[in-house]
């Protein structure tokens, strides 16, 4: 098949990039550059940097490439950032995604992969958080993405777009030579990585009296290779499904982990000591998210393969040890 994939130079879309090279696919990375890096982009599919927000570009590329599929990555991703500067999520993820939606009904691509994720949820009603459950974001970035899915539904309603929304719960860990490389670096995981590495003196956990069992917000880490197998499968099963179709799957372990176990499992890892220090709370921070993924693992037969905290923070480490991060 050939896959547009905008994003595909980032954390998440390199991987999946990787493994839609490796399944025997034509891949066409859209990507900016401010966020991704070209060195994730396998030698296998081709680069063109370009924002979402250009439709003369899109439209350029979507001519002379004739995509059978869409997968869209490229996003702001950070809940603290959209608290600070909403508009930017509001333009980058909702006002971009119209601009690509209708790049992508105007050639007449069938079917959409779409990055969606846990922060449509807000403060879940109950856990594990179910597909069905209330939409509320707390932050301004699950509210630019969530608009994003009501988008999609009605393009689906009206114009036949076959699409899958994939709620990511916490996105982490590494596989042989892609990790995370945000810069500044603001996720858990890399951060505490990079206190055991001796590249920053403290950990600050972002408040420790939320109704938690010891007061520190609670996550669902999934790792990266996992998170992409899942987009493979939902590619396949809109491609070979000639109806319209609409799929929208929570991805999660089912299991949280809180800030504290989270730095407790890096320091059985690393053997390092890692100093965390208690601060304020960060604005838009739901104190619980915990997916349960049965839906995708039932109808679409997705398995991760690295369920567990230690198997994702091991990777990530064993990543940061071979060098590659910040080449
Ligand atoms: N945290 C700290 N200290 C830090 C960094 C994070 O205590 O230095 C805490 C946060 O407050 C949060 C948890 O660790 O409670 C995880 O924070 P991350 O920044 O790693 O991830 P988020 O849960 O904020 O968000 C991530 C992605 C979003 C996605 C969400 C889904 O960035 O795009 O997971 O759950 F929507």
């Amino acid at each position: 098949m050939k896959v547009f994939v905008s994003g595909g130079a980032g954390y998440i879309g390199g991987v999946v990039v990787s493994q839609l090279v490796a399944a025997g696919h034509e891949a066409v990375v859209y990507d900016n550059l401010r966020n991704g890096h070209p060195d994730s982009v396998p030698s296998a599919a081709r680069l063109v940097v370009g924002d979402v927000g250009d439709r003369a570009k899109l439209c350029e590329i979507f001519a002379e490439f004739q995509p059978e599929a869409v997968m869209h990555f490229a996003a702001s991703i950070e809940a603290g950032e959209s608290m600070r500067d909403p508009a930017k999520f509001f333009r980058n993820n909702t006002a971009n995604a119209l601009t690509l939606l209708e790049t992508i009904l105007s050639h007449k691509v069938r079917c959409l992969v779409f990055s969606s994720t846990a922060a449509l949820y807000g403060d879940p009603v109950s856990i594990p958080i179910r597909e069905s459950d209330r939409l509320l974001p707390i932050n301004a970035y699950g509210e630019s993405k969530l608009l994003v899915e009501r988008m999609l539904g009605w393009f689906h309603r009206i114009h036949g777009l076959s699409y899958a929304s994939l709620r990511y719960f916490n996105a982490a860990g590494a596989t042989e030579n892609l990790g995370e490389r945000h810069d500044p670096e603001s996720h858990l995981i890399p951060i505490i990585l990079q206190v055991a590495s001796g590249l920053r003196e403290y950990v600050s956990i972002f408040g420790d009296d939320y109704d938690t069992l010891d007061g520190t917000c609670v996550r669902d880490y999934v790792h990266v290779s996992d998170l992409a197998s899942a987009h493979l499968l939902a590619l396949h099963a809109l491609h070979s499904r000639p109806e319209p179709t609409q799929l929208i799957y929570n991805l999660g372990n089912g299991h949280g982990f809180s800030v504290r176990e989270v730095i407790e499992c890096a320091r059985r890892v690393t053997g390092r000591a890692i100093p965390a220090v208690v601060e304020a709370r960060r604005t838009g921070d739901p104190a619980i998210l915990v997916a349960g993924s049965e839906k995708i693992r039932a109808e679409l037969g997705w398995t991760p393969q690295y369920p567990g905290l230690e198997q994702i923070v091991r990777s990530a480490w064993e990543y940061i040890q071979r060098g590659k991060q910040g080449d």
